[in-house]
């Protein structure tokens, strides 16, 4: 089974990925969280440099919905040579899919198509696509996947969820099946609430043949997750100062880049959101985190946590 760190923006950073790769690992391939403007911002060709992904494989990641910024874009990725592009189609908060972009793009399929057809003709790199199944009803994804159908599509990461569920109900995971089916020669990845061994296995009952899955909040909540199944032991667990140290790690590392305690601080706190529930009992502590208004009180409430709570 090969596992893959979902992109998500603001969280899985170059230095939340490095972090990761030092302290956990097992990641067959790390996407970067989108790419949107096309002269590429400081903010995004940080996570796209080659030193700032040394030893791990990174696959760049776009939103646009015009074929010319795409190409654009992937030319620039191209220059710090990448092999493989990434294009968002699943992205499903309401300023991007008002634009058509993210999951709005599978709203009007003939725009996609044409955009796809110019995409896959004239880039450089070879592009791979992460998707939604539509944006109201599941009746939309035949006619996307008939669409897919017609373009070598490096590899396709499906989060069976509709734009309108965001992240709330149980994925759709036989719009899966319908993919493996209609697409027997595109490799598939799948995506979507895999927290947990039992959650894995409940995939492989409906879909054995899966080899690839990402993973997001998952793995934000219980870094160990990897190791757990790539072990098929729910008991693999690091240790609290395994934990700490990779913290330790991202905080330092956010603290040199970022312009002072409070956008540091804000990045830490997001983190929190998920990290927290590693431990047991540790809303009170995580409300001091988010109550922290510099660095040392932020540190008395992290070491706080880490002293006072056990791990899951
Ligand atoms: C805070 C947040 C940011 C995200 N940013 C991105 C992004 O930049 N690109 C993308 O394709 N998906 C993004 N996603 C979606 C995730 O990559 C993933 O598809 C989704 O969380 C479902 O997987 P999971 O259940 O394993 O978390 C984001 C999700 C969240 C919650």
């Amino acid at each position: 089974m090969k596992l893959y760190l979902a992109p998500m923006e603001g969280i899985t950073t170059y230095i939340y990925r490095n972090a990761y790769a030092r302290y956990f690992g097992g990641i067959d391939k790390y996407f970067t969280p989108f790419i949107a403007s096309k002269k590429m911002n400081r903010r995004e060709l940080n996570e796209i440099l080659p030193e700032h992904n040394a030893g791990i494989v990174v696959v760049p990641q776009i939103l646009t919905n015009r074929a010319d910024e795409f190409l654009q874009i992937t030319e620039k990725i191209a220059e710090y040579g990448y092999e493989t592009v990434n294009l968002n189609l699943g992205c499903p908060s309401g300023t991007v899919t008002s634009r058509k972009r993210g999951a709005g793009f599978l709203s009007v399929p003939d725009a996609l198509d044409s955009f796809l057809y110019e995409i896959y003709d004239k880039s450089p790199l070879k592009i791979s696509i992460k998707t939604r199944i539509g944006m109201e009803s599941l009746d939309e994804w035949e006619h996307i996947l008939s669409i897919y159908q017609k373009y070598p599509i490096e590899e396709l990461i499906i989060h069976p969820r509709l734009q309108k569920e965001l992240y709330k109900f149980t994925p759709h995971k036989e719009a899966y099946l319908t993919a493996a089916k209609m697409l027997p020669e595109i490799p598939l990845c799948y995506n979507g609430d895999i927290t947990s061994e039992r959650s894995l296995q409940a995939l492989l009952a409906v879909s054995p043949q899966t080899s690839c899955v990402m993973m997001g909040r998952g793995i934000l909540r219980n870094p160990s997750l990897t190791a757990q199944l790539k072990k098929s032991d729910s008991q693999t667990r690091c240790t609290k100062d395994t934990l700490k140290a990779f913290h330790n790690e991202i905080f330092d590392n956010y603290a040199a880049q970022m312009a002072g305690e409070t956008p540091t601080l804000f990045k830490m706190k997001d983190l929190w959101t998920y990290l927290s529930e590693s431990f047991q009992e540790s809303d009170k502590y995580l409300k001091k985190i988010r109550k922290a208004s510099g660095y040392a009180e932020y540190k008395l409430a992290v070491n706080t946590l880490f002293r006072e709570c056990e791990l899951k």
